[in-house]
């Protein structure tokens, strides 16, 4: 059985990603300095190194002491408005963290790392197109830069060390797992779904909509929602690619390798619905799937919100045969809110 270290796992994706490894099979380690997870996302059949991807002498203990045969890797701080705040804090944790992780594994003689990346690669799209792979790498605040010169190290450890590296570059993750036992938990939360949810359920006063005069159907933003299981999903499938490279029962032709000797492997993949969802849909459907009403106040356009982020996936499709199972936005805010209902800190005062 195949042993994966999970740094990042007490965190939202990172938590349901564990699940559904297991579920394929895999032998499963967490690591996580706790920052923002939760140690109650972790269930009893996962074993959690409490510990800082930051810490070399840490991580090469971890790598000493468990035979790890590959890595996912959710470790980050997340919030793209804090790095504009104190973006020196986002290099290191994300950058130098990575940095300091790639280093141990490559000594560790580890070679294979699933990556979360990000849309905020992208930076604002030139148009209202869906975004493909190769579009334009332009992120417009720190966050989508540390992210961005992480996958710049997988390309390049790829062609120098025989790295095989898949980036992730997930639009907006949404959901919980159906069965509420596990789900999103950010502090501060400033993702749409959770932040409405709140207003539903009397936790906020009310919800704002930051512009409404977008070119877009109902003048509000257009963003591409993922089902959480349905990211979790899509890393098994990118692991099982990578091991499938060993056993050449893949064609690596975007190989960025450039030797004979180190047979690296580097790519990236969009992972988005395809589907587009307006605030105001957003907002509509949580009204319709918690039966309540609440109030929503108009506020105006914030600074580099692009009025339409929508990603083309079809490459992950394609190469990983890769199906969201729940596209539909009322199935997210459903699974979302039974996590929120049972999770006693979301209560109103
Ligand atoms: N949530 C989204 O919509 C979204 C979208 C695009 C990309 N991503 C990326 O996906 C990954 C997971 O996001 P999430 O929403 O689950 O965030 P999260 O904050 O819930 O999870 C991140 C986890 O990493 C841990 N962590 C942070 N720094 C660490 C360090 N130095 N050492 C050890 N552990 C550390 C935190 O404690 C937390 O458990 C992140 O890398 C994020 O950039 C998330």
């Amino acid at each position: 059985m195949k042993t994966i270290l999970v740094p990042g796992g007490a965190g939202f994706i990172g938590s349901h990603t564990l699940r559904t490894l297991k579920a394929s099979g895999y032998n499963v380690i967490a690591l996580d300095n706790l920052s923002n997870g939760h140690r109650d996302s972790i269930e009893n059949t996962v074993e959690l190194l409490e510990g800082d991807i930051r810490d070399r002498n840490f991580l090469n203990t971890v790598f000493k002491t468990h035979s790890i045969d590959a890595v996912i890797h959710f470790a980050a701080f997340i919030e793209a408005g804090e790095s504009v705040k104190a973006p020196l804090a986002f290099y290191e944790n994300n950058v130098a963290g990575s940095l300091t992780l790639l280093n141990a594994m490559k000594d560790a003689g580890v070679d294979k790392i699933v990556f979360s990346s990000t849309a905020a690669v992208y930076g604002q799209p030139e148009n209202n197109q869906k975004l493909l792979e190769g579009a334009k790498k332009h992120p417009i605040n720190p966050y989508g830069d540390s992210k961005w010169m992480v996958e710049c190290m997988l390309r390049d450890g790829a062609a120098a060390y025989g790295l095989k590296s898949i980036a992730l570059r997930y639009f907006n993750a949404a959901g919980s797992a159906p069965d509420g036992g596990i789900g999103e938990r950010h502090d501060p939360e400033t993702h749409l779904i959770p932040l409405v949810l709140d207003a539903a359920m009397g936790v906020r006063p009310s919800i704002k909509i930051f512009g409404n005069d977008y070119d877009t159907p109902d003048g509000t933003c257009i963003r591409d929602y993922i089902h959480v299981c349905d990211l979790a999903d899509a890393h098994v499938r990118a692991l099982d690619h990578l091991f499938a490279l060993d056993t050449g029962e893949l064609d690596t032709g975007n190989s960025a390798s450039d030797t004979e000797t180190n047979t690296g492997f580097y790519d990236a993949f969009n992972l988005g619905n395809g589907k587009g969802f307006s605030v105001r849909q957003v907002i509509d459907t949580v009204k319709e799937v918690t039966g309540t009403d609440f109030t929503v106040e108009n506020a105006p356009r914030r600074a580099g919100d692009p009025a339409f982020l929508v990603a083309d996936a079809t490459k992950a499709r394609n190469a990983l045969n890769w199906r969201p199972q729940y596209s539909d936005l009322a199935d997210m805010v459903r699974h979302a809110y039974a996590f929120r209902r049972r999770h006693s800190s979301f209560k109103a005062a």
